[in-house]
């Protein structure tokens, strides 16, 4: 008995001259990108950048571009268990395995512009498809802007006749499967590490993509040319595994926001000039741009329209008018 109250004296007076510090709180962010001049590339680092200023000693955030911990199928699943990463930006043609509502972002030639895609996002019925995440086990905390999208191939795309027996490749997403059959196209869903070695070696002959894609993963150098479509839009969503979020002490949880929407709002100013300086960049490499003529593009938009007819009912007529009102 006489030992066990040393013992315990011994440890209550280590405890009371010992400040006990509350460990630092580690965020594994992963995503698919990379470039310094790419705008989820970017945001992500300013985003860690911000936090381990502001929060140092409480939280770290790291972030692991290029796909080297995981691709963007793979960060979904992983998300949801929140151990092995907390913090990821899918793009939202990639969220097809957990709710059906991402699948309006594909439509083809819904939104004209970035401003038109950020007007839609910050309604409420934009808000509301982040929200449609939480029952999986995941949050969609905000969008961040890459930009609209251009098609490239090994021959010269003008008319939509062009990519008729083409093998595109597609990210995860059923509308851009349908988008490219009703092309008379071949889709082929890749992720987005193999695309190009794929155009290298002839498993497919084209692609959609963002002037900072394009750039930065050098697809331009493995294809005929890009021609300048702006038919569909690639953004991300940035979430979180709601296991750990929700996990958070109060006060650090409500500081994480707040850095994140000053980094949100910050950043997707910047998306169009980002990535404009990338087609430049394209063009300074001898890389080939294509422009096309309003009828060039009318007879594009004519030809992809029929998908939308093959996922309104899925997707919400209302949801659908809703974005189209952002673009007339
Ligand atoms: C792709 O797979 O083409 C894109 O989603 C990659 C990205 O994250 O921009």
């Amino acid at each position: 008995m006489r030992t066990v109250l040393i013992a315990a004296a011994i440890v209550f007076s280590l405890l009371g001259s010992v400040t006990v510090e509350a460990a630092e709180i580690v965020i594994k962010f992963s995503h698919v990108t990379s470039g310094k001049a790419h705008p989820k590339y970017l945001a992500a680092e300013e985003f860690a950048k911000r936090v381990n200023e502001r929060m140092k000693g409480k939280v770290r955030v790291e972030i692991f571009p290029g796909g080297q911990l995981f691709d963007d199928k793979a960060v979904l699943i992983e998300l949801i268990k929140g151990n092995a990463v907390q913090m990821a930006a899918p793009s939202l043609s990639k969220f097809e395995t957990i709710t059906k509502k991402f699948r309006l972002f594909d439509l083809p030639f819904l939104f004209n512009d970035i401003n038109a895609v950020n007007a839609f996002q910050a309604s409420e019925h934009g808000q509301s498809i982040l929200k449609t995440l939480e029952s999986k086990g995941i949050l969609g905390k905000a969008y961040w802007h890459n930009g609209m999208k251009q098609m490239s191939a090994n021959k010269p795309l003008i008319q939509p006749e062009d990519a008729n027996g083409l093998k595109f490749r597609v990210q995860q997403s059923d509308v851009l499967v349908a988008q490219f059959e009703q092309l008379g196209a071949i889709p082929q869903k890749m992720a987005f590490k193999e695309v190009y070695g794929a155009l290298q070696t002839g498993v497919v002959d084209g692609q959609e993509n963002t002037w900072s894609n394009i750039y930065s993963k050098k697809f331009f150098e493995v294809q005929d040319g890009v021609t300048e479509t702006d038919h569909g839009v690639i953004d991300y969503a940035v979430v979180v595994s709601k296991r750990f979020w929700m996990g958070l002490p109060d006060d650090i949880r409500t500081e994480l926001d707040a850095i994140l929407m000053e980094v949100t709002n910050d950043r997707n100013k910047l998306s169009r000039s980002l990535n404009l300086e990338n087609r430049q960049k394209i063009l300074d490499s001898n890389g080939t741009i294509r422009t096309l003529t309003a009828e060039q593009k009318d007879a594009w938009r004519k030809a992809m329209k029929p998908v939308w007819d093959r996922f309104s009912d899925e997707i919400g007529a209302d949801l659908i008018a809703a974005a189209q009102s952002f673009s007339q």
